[in-house]
């Protein structure tokens, strides 16, 4: 508890731009996010007051940050369990708690446990041997290699077509799972908020769109979405969220198929997928995991308006106009387009912000949102003025 305000401090470990943006929503609930940086140029060690440096695989440094905070919560997966565990007995309020979160750390756990509980999975086995492999593609190639562990943005995930192929991911060494490659339609995003008393909130269903393993776009709500399959989605992210007592946001990654919605993976954070509520709903993913950890009330998830769509900003290749430059002649094109950027240096492909735009029709703001952040990125593409 903060003694000059009696307001609790959060702190979050990890400072890259979810952090930032929990720091941002924090600010207005009278809290100054305290946050575990590895490096003093990380995104919300930038912004944030209280900034401990310390790596998240180190307990000491874990065990000092946590001193003092009402509740310690993440920006990312990889703190090492046996810490959690540590700290948890220790009694910290660790929020979402180890065992919890184990789901979203190691896909194996995960897909174990989904499997149990009798949610749409792809099928999928534990390998360790390249015949392991062979016996579950079954002649039918390609399949899918997982890292269980540290995977994110695409890395850790292999598509591969032939048992050479997956013997050289195997060589490589890191555990893994084995997954069918699911036909799908689309990808769909389920994000919910749930607190310790119990309490459940569902935002809109989004669909997301990946090139390369990485989310490009999101849209809000997914177009063309039936109502069904929206309350479908949201009802099993609400079903996870309580079976795995997972506390915070959980975004729920969907693939849906012409069977219906399966699972791809979990995420116990503010997610990618999400960051359209900042602008799009009432209230924002951000506020909302602070408000469920600390176990407030949830706020309202409704959006604000018909149609919302968020394009990631990625590192272009250097040269050309100034970033400062692009972000002028941005904001003088397109007024109505809301730029996140992230405090990041720029490198080819790194998610360095993000550009939403709000408003009533999809393939409207979609167009605008595209053209913004593509400008950004290489600072070419039209940018005509769009009143
Ligand atoms: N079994 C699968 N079948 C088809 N595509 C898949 C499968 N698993 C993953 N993908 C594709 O790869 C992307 C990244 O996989 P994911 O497991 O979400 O890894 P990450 O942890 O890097 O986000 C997914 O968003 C999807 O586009
Ligand atoms: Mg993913």
């Amino acid at each position: 508890m903060d003694s000059r305000t009696g307001l609790p401090v959060v702190g979050m470990v990890g400072a890259g731009q979810l952090a930032r943006m929990t720091h941002q929503a924090a600010i207005a609930l009278g809290q100054s996010l305290r946050v575990l940086a590895a490096d003093p140029d990380d995104g919300a060690a930038l912004v944030a007051a209280d900034v401990h440096l310390g790596h998240h695989t180190d307990l000491a440094a874990l065990r000092s940050f946590a001193a003092g905070c009402e509740v310690v919560t993440f920006d990312h997966e990889h703190v090492p369990t046996e810490h959690l565990r540590a700290l948890a007995a220790e009694g910290v309020n660790v929020l979402p708690g180890p065992d919890a979160l184990l789901h979203a750390q190691d896909k194996q756990v995960m897909r174990t446990r989904l499997t149990a509980l009798g949610v749409p999975s792809p099928r999928w086995a534990p390998v360790s041997t390249v015949e392991d492999i062979g016996a579950f593609a079954g002649g039918e190639w390609p399949v899918v290699l997982k890292a269980t562990r540290g995977g994110y943005d695409g890395r850790g995930v292999w598509v591969v077509g032939s048992m050479a192929e997956a013997a050289a991911v195997v060589d490589s060494g890191v555990p893994l799972i084995v997954e069918e490659r699911v036909r799908l339609v689309r990808e769909l995003s389920a994000v919910v908020a749930r607190s310790p008393y119990g309490q459940v909130a569902a935002w809109p269903v989004v669909e997301t769109v990946q090139e390369d393993g990485i989310c490009v776009e999101v849209l809000a709500p997914a177009p063309d979405l039936g109502e069904e399959l929206a309350v479908a989605a949201q009802e099993l992210a609400i079903r996870i969220a309580t079976a795995l007592d997972v506390v915070g946001v959980l975004a729920v990654e969907l693939f849906e198929t012409s069977a219906g919605l399966v699972v791809n993976e979990l995420a116990m954070r503010p997610h990618n997928s999400g960051h359209w509520t900042i602008e799009g709903a009432v209230t924002s993913q951000f506020e909302q995991h602070l408000r469920a950890v600390l176990d407030y009330p949830l706020g309202a998830t409704t959006a604000v308006a018909p149609a919302v769509c968020m394009v990631n900003v990625l590192g272009g290749e250097p040269g050309g106009m100034s970033f400062d430059e692009r972000l002028h002649h941005l904001l003088a094109a397109e007024p109505r387009a809301k730029v996140h950027l992230y405090g990041k240096a720029v490198r080819p492909g790194r998610k360095i912000g993000h550009v939403t735009v709000v408003g009533d029709d999809m393939a409207d703001v979609r167009r605008r949102a595209r053209n913004a952040a593509r400008w950004l990125v290489d600072g070419t593409g039209e940018m005509e003025e769009s009143a």
